[in-house]
């Protein structure tokens, strides 16, 4: 049997994928592959709490999956599925939801924040979206799960509901899993407006998609804010000049980073060039990844094939579980 740990993690289709789901996510993914048990899949149950229009769905799911493997991710070392084939996740979802207490998912941040993007629509799946993450995760026994900083209440949630398991049925059907970032700290990808960070849906211009055309990505980056630049040598960096750095760090060689650095503390920075030069390296590092998922997305076959063997992998791992969970609370009359 295989002993490595258990790696899950997930991604809505909702969107398009941007640059921080590829910093904060797809990026530990990858070098996870070659030394855990990866279950890596697409959240399109949790798209429908905020995504009810189902038209666009199976083409979201399939491109999806396409960033997935054309971001390098093997379907012959990790699991590749999509959340609503397992409907072993639903149904630990539903004993879940008996253990989890209106007040913690009121007063969840993720909530909170959607509730007021959609007042028209705060349904019950939008309340116990925590239960179905931490459904996900625990479906398989996972211990780590590589995510964004933004997901760690959900991850602490999940802990809570396994040791709740546990304890209430007098069992050790599940660990606790925790975020994983290689020891780093939880990697946040700042927006180009210098607000907030990068996402699927509100500030377009100021994300740079997987999927964006060369032009577009040198555009949204020419269009960064800046200032005069420091007027003294040794100032502190604005946030979003700081931001415009972080970016820089991720894609541009390190040479590149320190000669703008220096230019700064210098106070002779100019940072039309610094744009410029943060743009070309974007595109040499986007499009490659652009251009695969495209040849992949078209190829419905191959992603047929890679779904139905993740399909097959995850159930067999999901139903084990259940198999343990219903042992555990006694639902077994036959
Ligand atoms: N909530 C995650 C997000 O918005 C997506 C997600 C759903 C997930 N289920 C998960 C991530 C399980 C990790 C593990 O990004």
């Amino acid at each position: 049997m295989d002993k490595r740990e258990i790696v899950v993690s997930g991604i809505r289709s909702t969107g398009v994928l941007h640059l921080g789901n590829y910093f904060g996510a797809m990026r530990n993914y990858l070098r996870m592959q070659d030394d855990f048990t990866c279950f890596f899949f697409i959240a399109d149950w949790h798209a429908l709490t905020t995504h009810p229009d189902t038209k666009e769905l199976s083409a979201s799911v399939h491109r999806v999956l396409a960033e997935y493997l054309a971001s390098g991710l093997d379907p012959a070392k990790v699991t590749l599925y999509a959340q609503s084939e397992i409907p072993e996740i639903a149904e630990l979802y539903l004993l879940l939801n008996m253990l989890a207490y209106k007040g913690e998912l009121e007063k969840t941040a993720s909530f909170k924040d959607k509730g007021r993007q959609h007042p028209e629509n705060i349904n019950a799946g939008l309340l116990t979206y925590p239960v179905l993450m931490a459904s996900d995760i625990m479906v398989h026994r996972a211990v780590k799960v590589p995510v964004g900083k933004d997901q760690e209440q959900h991850l602490e949630m999940t802990r809570n509901f396994a040791q709740r398991f546990n304890h209430r049925y007098g069992v050790d059907v599940f660990p606790e899993p925790y975020a994983f970032n290689f020891g780093e700290n939880l990697l946040k990808v700042p927006s180009l407006d210098g607000a907030g960070k990068m996402s699927k849906s509100e500030n377009q211009m100021a994300t740079l998609y997987l999927n964006d055309e060369d032009d577009m990505i040198r555009k949204k980056v020419m269009k960064a804010k800046t200032d005069g630049g420091p007027t003294e040598p040794h100032s502190a960096k604005p946030d979003y000049i700081e931001n415009l750095f972080q970016l820089m760090r991720l894609v541009s060689a390190p040479d590149t980073v320190r000669v703008f650095e220096e230019a700064f503390d210098q106070a002779n920075i100019r940072y039309g060039d610094m744009k410029k030069q943060l743009g070309e390296d974007m595109v040499r590092f986007i499009s490659p990844i652009r251009e695969k998922a495209r040849d992949l997305e078209k190829n419905k076959e191959y992603l047929h094939r890679v779904m139905e063997e993740g399909t097959q992998k995850a159930r067999a791992s999901a139903a084990a579980t259940l198999s343990e969970v219903k042992k555990a609370m006694h639902l077994n009359y036959r």
